[in-house]
């Protein structure tokens, strides 16, 4: 794939190219109508994964069990109840990620014009028609129905399949399209904020005199009035955290064809005052110092000096729900348990590099003990 580096001083033109000329977007989604789907199915998918009870310890997969939540939580939203839960869909949403990008790996070593005489021989093209299969057996019938029916049993419906059938037009109003469609967004959405989630947990793991404060805030907001989009926005020093996370570990996206030097401009000192040092209230701190900054450096905020989610027109559309999302998972985890690596390990897991896609370690485990037994 061929790959333009472009300094951050394009930013500003690159912000202003006509939308259509780079990407796509789909509409942004009422977060918070979301709120009582997503603390539900973050309390069924970590209760599942950390069964607790009897057993108040226990030791699992980070990487695996954050995946395997923010897949439930992520379909919960895209697909509702019951079908949400369905493992075989589940399997697809978390692995259609996977092939899409083993395929792209396969693939670079050929020349462009070679591609698509290799790409039907190859395993993860099969994988990835499976995929499209499972899909349409899980959804075909629900989207084909949606469609046909705008007035329908979907009109009360606060899920994907309705936001996508209301938005479809012309060619788009057909059952392929918004599957494959669905399959986009379900890659958008599920390793990225995985990520995310999983590096603000080792950051827990590695920096456990932050949990405090954490949960003295989540304790005086959301414990105290429920949870709601309002009391998550006001989990200003929470906000803060994961942004910090984030800013030392930032989502390598594969498959970006300009790109920026995010992760240098994330770490340069012009940028960031002791850019090494893990500083979780670094953004707070910054929102408090004067009345004009209270807004910004939130963590859904991009800027030139910013830009995990990208920037301008082309930022991320599902940022605000991912924050929601991530926020309320690490939220979650506080409240219910103390959390550490396992033995003596103080030191959060190197990340793991592959060409332009940097990763947490997922072979790393984390010691989930309950806190309320
Ligand atoms: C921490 C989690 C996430 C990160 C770091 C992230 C980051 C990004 C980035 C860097 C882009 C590329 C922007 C560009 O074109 O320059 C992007 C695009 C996109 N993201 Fe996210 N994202 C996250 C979560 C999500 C979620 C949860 C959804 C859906 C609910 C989503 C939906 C999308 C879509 C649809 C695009 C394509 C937009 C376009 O082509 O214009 N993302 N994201």
């Amino acid at each position: 794939m061929e790959r333009i580096v472009l300094s951050p001083r394009y930013l500003p033109e690159l912000s202003s190219v006509p939308e259509e000329v780079l990407s796509l977007r789909e509409g942004m989604v009422q977060v918070s109508s979301l709120i009582p789907q997503i603390h539900e199915e973050t309390e069924f998918w970590l209760a599942r994964a950390i069964p607790d009870g009897s057993i108040s310890t226990v030791a699992v997969g980070a990487y695996e069990t954050i995946l395997r939540t923010i897949a439930g939580v992520t379909s919960r939203v895209f697909v509702g109840l019951p079908r949400c839960r369905d493992e075989k869909w589940l399997d697809t949403a978390v692995n259609y990620t996977m092939d899409v990008f083993r395929l792209s790996s396969e693939l670079r070593p050929y020349p462009p014009f070679l591609r698509r005489f290799v790409a039907p021989w190859l395993a993860s093209t099969k994988r990835l028609q499976e995929h499209v299969r499972v899909a349409s057996d899980c959804f075909g019938s629900i989207f084909a129905q949606r469609l046909a029916e705008p007035d329908g049993e979907g009109k009360r419906a606060n899920d994907m399949f309705q936001w996508m059938a209301d938005s479809a037009k012309g060619a788009d109003r057909s059952t392929d399209v918004l599957i494959r469609k669905m399959l986009f967004l379900t890659l958008a959405a599920i390793h990225t904020s995985t990520m995310s989630t999983t590096h603000a947990l080792f950051d827990l793991c590695a920096h456990p005199e932050y949990m405090e404060p954490l949960r003295r805030e989540i304790g005086e907001t959301v414990e105290a009035n429920g949870w709601s989009l309002a009391a998550i926005n006001e989990l200003k020093l929470l906000d803060s955290f994961v942004k910090e996370s984030q800013r030392l570990n930032h989502p390598g996206l594969p498959g970006t064809f300009i790109s920026m030097p995010t992760n240098a401009i994330a770490r340069d000192p012009d940028n960031y005052p002791d850019p090494e040092q893990f500083d979780a209230f670094r953004f707070y701190k910054q929102r408090q110092s004067s009345e004009s900054e209270v807004n910004r450096h939130q963590f859904v905020s991009t800027g030139r000096k910013n830009l995990a989610f990208g920037h301008g027109k082309f930022a991320c559309p599902g940022r605000f729900y991912a924050a929601a999302q991530i926020k309320m998972v690490i939220a979650y985890i506080l409240v219910k348990y103390d959390v550490s690596f396992p033995g003596q390990q103080t030191v959060r897991p190197a990340n793991n590099f592959f060409g332009e896609s940097i990763s947490p370690d997922r072979r790393q485990t984390v010691v989930f003990k309950s806190r309320r037994e």
